[in-house]
């Protein structure tokens, strides 16, 4: 390692062994510097797609803190706003659900309106929704956006992408 080589390559110029891989531990150190700069290429590839991964997995979901668990009975329902985003959780069967606070019919205010079981009513004109799944009960093609949910040290949390 750290053998100089004379010449260079180019679009990159002289170049050392240990420069071309950059510090990194390699296991073996070919003779022909085309060969050092496809390794380095190699190296340099899986070192992104690595990298893109971490990102990926860091921006995944985003957990924002809405309320206290404990404020939130069996069959209630409450506006939150992760984020300013328009949100309504309600506790159902003891699990909690998160869905858009929106009705997509004509945007009344779900938080407004009533759960019955697992059904959320809108305050307006009755569409009704399964705020387990968002589902809209008499055209299942429609939904509103679901969230995860979880708990941390007594509060409720919403995931967001
Ligand atoms: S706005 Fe919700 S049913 Fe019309």
């Amino acid at each position: 390692m750290g053998r100089a080589r004379s010449g260079g390559i180019p679009g990159i110029g002289p170049v050392t062994a240990k420069k071309v891989i950059a510090g990194r531990p390699f296991p073996s150190v070919p003779d022909r510097p085309e060969e050092i700069v496809l390794a380095w290429y190699h190296r340099l590839g899986s070192s992104v797609e690595e990298r893109m991964q971490k990102d990926s997995a860091a921006a995944a979901t985003r957990w924002i803190p809405v309320m206290d668990d404990a404020s939130l009975p069996e069959g209630g329902m409450k506006a939150v706003y992760p984020l300013g985003l328009n949100v309504v959780v309600a506790r159902v069967g003891g699990a909690v659900h998160a869905v858009s606070g929106a009705c997509p019919h004509l945007g009344c205010p779900l938080f407004t309106g009533r759960v019955v079981g697992s059904v959320l009513m809108c305050p307006c004109h009755d569409w009704r929704f399964d705020v387990r799944t968002g589902e809209f009960l008499d055209a299942p093609e429609l939904r509103l956006a679901i969230y995860p949910v979880r708990t941390q040290n007594g509060s409720l949390l919403i995931g967001l992408d």
